[in-house]
Formats: C-alpha cells, sequence, structure tokens
C-alpha cells in the first residue's frame, strides 16, 4: 500500500538506505530479477542492459563506473559485455547481494559502499571511460546539479554517461487515477521531498518493508541536461520511450516480450522512460 506524506525535509540518507537494505534480499529472492538465471547461463544480461545494448555500443574493454547499483544484476552485466565494471550503492544489504552474485559468476567486480555524490571522492576524479546508470536511480537524490557534478568529475576527459531513468513526466502522473492522466506531483525538482510511506516494493514478493517512509524529488528533463552542460559536458543522445522496466501505472499496463511495461491504451500519449547520453568535454 502506497501513502503520499506532507514532504518535510529530513534524514532522507537514512530513511531511504534503510527502506533499500531491505529490499535487497526480497529483490535477489523474488523471480524479476533473474539471479537463478545470472547463475546458470554465463552469457545471461539483465533486460534492462538487453534494452540499452544497442544505444550502448561496443563497451569492451571500458573502465566503467555502475552508480545506484542495487544487487548489481546490471553491473554484472555490463561486465559480461567487456567492461571493467566497478558498483557503487549507499546500501550494505544491497552489496553483499552484488558481491556475492559476481563471485558466483567468477566476475571480478568491486562494489564500493557510499552516497552517490560522494563517488568522486571515494573513487577517484576523471578515472572512467563509462559513468552509467538509471532506472529508478536518480529520483533518490534531491539535487539534479549535484548529481551532474559528480558524474561529471567521475569520466575522463571524452568519457561518456550513460542514463536510462523514468521519464519527469511519469514520475508526476497521479497512479491512483485510473480513469485518466492526471499530473499531480512535481515535474520540476523542489527542495522539499515527496515523502511516500509504502511496505511493498517493485517485484512480486510476499516481503513487507518495515522501513515504509522514503524521500524522492522529480528532475526535470531540461534540469537535467542543464546541469550537464554547466558541467562541462555535451549531449550526444536524447531518446523517449514508451515502455519502462516496471509496472510504474498498475492496471494501466501490460508486459512485453522484453519484458518492459507499455501502457494498455494509448501508448503515444506518455514518455515512461529516457536515454540520455552525454560526453565529458576534452
Ligand atoms: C532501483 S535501484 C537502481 C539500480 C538498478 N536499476 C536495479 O534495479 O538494480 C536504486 C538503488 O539506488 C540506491 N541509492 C538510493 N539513493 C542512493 C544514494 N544517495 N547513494 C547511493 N545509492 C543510492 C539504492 O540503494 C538502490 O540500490
Amino acid at each position: 500500500m502506497s501513502e503520499m506524506r506532507a514532504g518535510v525535509a529530513g534524514e532522507y540518507l537514512h530513511l531511504n538506505r534503510a527502506n533499500w537494505d531491505e529490499r535487497a534480499p526480497a529483490h535477489v529472492a523474488s523471480a524479476d530479477y533473474s539471479v537463478a538465471r545470472f547463475l546458470a547461463e554465463p552469457d545471461f544480461l539483465s533486460g534492462v542492459v538487453r534494452f540499452d545494448r544497442p544505444r550502448l555500443g561496443d563497451i569492451a574493454g571500458l573502465d566503467g563506473v555502475h552508480l545506484q547499483c542495487h544487487i548489481g544484476t546490471d553491473t554484472l552485466s555490463l561486465a559480461r559485455l567487456g567492461a571493467q565494471m566497478t558498483g557503487l550503492d549507499f546500501s550494505p544489504a544491497s552489496l553483499v547481494q552484488a558481491r556475492a552474485l559476481a563471485e558466483a559468476s567468477g566476475a571480478t567486480i568491486p562494489f564500493v559502499e557510499a552516497d552517490v555524490y560522494r563517488a568522486a571522492d571515494v573513487l577517484g576524479a576523471e578515472r572512467f571511460d563509462l559513468v552509467y546508470t538509471g532506472i529508478g536511480a536518480i529520483m533518490w537524490l534531491p539535487s539534479i546539479e549535484r548529481w551532474a557534478h559528480t558524474a561529471a568529475a567521475l569520466l575522463k576527459p571524452g568519457g561518456r554517461l550513460f542514463i536510462r531513468d523514468a521519464h519527469p513526466v511519469l514520475m508526476a502522473v497521479d497512479e491512483k487515477r485510473p480513469d485518466a492522466l492526471t499530473l499531480r506531483y512535481p515535474y520540476f525538482e523542489r527542495p522539499e521531498p515527496l515523502v511516500w510511506e509504502d511496505d511493498g516494493t517493485y517485484v512480486d514478493t510476499d516481503v513487507r518493508i518495515q522501513s515504509t517512509v522514503t524521500h524522492e524529488w522529480n528532475h526535470g528533463l531540461g534540469e537535467m541536461i542543464t546541469a550537464l552542460l554547466a558541467h562541462g559536458m555535451t549531449l550526444t543522445g536524447l531518446e523517449e520511450h514508451v515502455s519502462v522496466p516496471w509496472e510504474a501505472l498498475p492496471g494501466r499496463m501490460e508486459r512485453d516480450d522484453d519484458g518492459e511495461w507499455r501502457m494498455l491504451e494509448d501508448p503515444w500519449r506518455l514518455p515512461l522512460s529516457f536515454t540520455l547520453q552525454a560526453t565529458k568535454n576534452a
């Protein structure tokens, strides 16, 4: 059950981390993250990375970092495409699962625990060819400007940022109005968080979360691009998609053969996700 409460700026790191620490084991146990297939099939890739693959191109040999890597399924997928990956997340329970998956798969992937805004301090500035992130990532961060600063700081000159995430218009839609597409939540970044209370998660599971309160923020596409340009990045690609990898508007979506969720009716009304690519100026 999901409820939004009045927004009060608070201890977002503490609250969100406690929530993600509980989700991690439930996600590993859920068929939705396909951990058993990763272990059984050495070439198996996550649905997220399969979607990204034509846009990613050849990443073999690149030094990559996956920000907000969660239980490491996308990180491992990128490593299986030949990149030397590092994963970073602030949830120790997620990283326990990520390390176990990599080890059982025979992959060497350092997984580092840190707040994403500290990534360049912890991992080193100008170190990576590829910063990869997304699918439920930037909504947990209060400032897109600080995120852009972090991504730019991590990249070598000429290095590439790749993000596919939930579209900010989708994030503004009222999920409780099945009869109409109504904008209820902010499209633009606001200083105060959206405060949610929810004992569920987005995978098929019976687990009920005890740390139910989370803080989230939306960020407009223009705000993302402006922040990246201000931090010495050049925009190289922006696509809006009619699908997203989870059932964002329950009851109004159907799953396609690739595991992506689309609107049942008139899917051209609403962008559900976006892919943004940018390179760091030399
Ligand atoms: C939905 S997952 C995104 C990863 C990937 N798409 C997936 O589904 O496995 C969101 C991740 O962001 C992490 N996270 C949230 N806020 C963070 C922060 N401030 N710093 C680092 N990680 C954060 C959470 O711990 C969680 O693992």
